[in-house]
């Protein structure tokens, strides 16, 4: 069975962009293949973080990958910073990596765009993503759209390491959803929802509450030829919406086109907002359900303990290939 990483930060509640460009998927992949699921906390710090707020995001992240339908019967699911072979990996990955090559990545430009003090992390990220793939000799990678150049570093570096070292690495392929693969802010449509936006009015977060939605939609960013049609280029906004409502109703996007005809946005916002709280209600209740129950800690033991065995075996073998410490391990 081939194996399958994908990672998500806990910088803030999941956006409806990382449920359809992420999560949506791997509840229907990992009936076909060996699943790790992990919760990036490494990565988020690369962003200045609250502390409390980073520890109640993780605990919420965990939830909500269950509460989409994440099974821990089938795959492993688990924290990055309770598998210290993840930022041992990056450090050697960081190693073989290029100043350059890293600085060329557009989420390190527009993360860092605009501020006096960048954290290195910000900079490194992407070698500490690649150990998170390359340790588990993962064969495909499901994300969404903006992480396919890290997704293809990850390779050059892989090769790059098989080729100095030794062949140990496992070269991903990168899967991206043909639909919703970029959700865009509802705010400003031509940049991707994201959950640490600073306009709340930007995104869906999976917990907004049905007025939440409601309003959220109800202001989000159109245009003025009162028209609602499938327009990417000329028409982000609608064609943004039309996405939504057609990945989370299973209906065409024609087919919702048709239905608004001659009908002006309000009529279709409205809707779509039902859609939206009808799609995200099953997933609240069983979130709060496991909130409160004892189940979380132990699913997340259990993911840490098996990660950790996994992991450590590549650890030691790219550790023998760097030549590192004063006998084979
Ligand atoms: N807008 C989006 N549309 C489709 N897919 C998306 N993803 C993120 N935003 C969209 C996918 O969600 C997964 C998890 O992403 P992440 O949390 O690791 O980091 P990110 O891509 O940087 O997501 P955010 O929401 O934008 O987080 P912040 O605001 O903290 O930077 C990935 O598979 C990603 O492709």
């Amino acid at each position: 069975m081939k194996t399958i990483f994908s990672g998500i930060q806990p910088s803030g509640t999941l956006t409806l962009g990382n449920y359809i460009g992420a999560m949506k998927q791997f509840v229907e992949l990992q009936h076909d293949y060996h699943c790790y699921f992990c919760i990036v906390d490494q990565h988020a710090i690369t962003m200045p973080q609250d502390r409390l707020a980073l520890r109640k995001n993780i605990r919420s992240l965990a939830a909500l990958y269950l509460a989409v339908g994440i099974d821990p019967n089938k795959s492993t699911l688990f924290i990055q910073s309770e598998v210290p072979a993840h930022a041992q990996a990056g450090w050697m990955l960081q190693c073989v990596s290029y100043i350059g090559e890293l600085e060329r990545m557009t989420q390190y430009k527009d993360k860092s765009k605009g501020k006096e003090a960048v954290s290195s992390g910000l900079l490194t990220y992407p070698p500490l993503m690649a150990a998170d793939i390359l340790l588990y000799k993962t064969d495909l990678v499901p994300v969404g759209e903006d992480q396919k150049q890290h997704l293809e570093l990850t390779r050059d570096l892989a090769e790059r390491f098989n080729r100095k070292y030794n062949d140990i690495f496992t070269i991903p392929e990168v899967r991206i959803p043909k639909v919703g693969a970029r959700i865009m802010s509802l705010a400003e449509p031509n940049k991707k929802m994201s959950k640490s936006d600073e306009n709340q009015k930007a995104f869906i977060s999976l917990l907004d509450d049905p007025k939440q939605i409601e309003k959220k939609i109800k202001s989000a960013v159109t245009d003025s030829d009162g028209l609602v049609k499938f327009d990417k280029e000329n028409k982000p906004g609608v064609s943004n919406l039309l996405s939504i409502y057609s990945i989370l109703s299973h209906e065409s996007i024609e087919s919702i086109e048709a239905k608004y005809e001659g009908k002006g946005y309000g009529e279709f916002k409205a809707e779509l907002a039902q859609v939206v709280v009808q799609a995200l209600k099953p997933i609240q209740d069983k979130y709060h359900e496991l909130m409160e129950s004892e189940e979380l800690d132990r699913i997340l033991d259990n993911g840490a303990e098996k990660a950790n065995k996994d992991a450590l075996k590549m650890l030691k073998k790219m550790e023998n290939a760097m030549g590192l410490g004063r006998k084979k391990r």
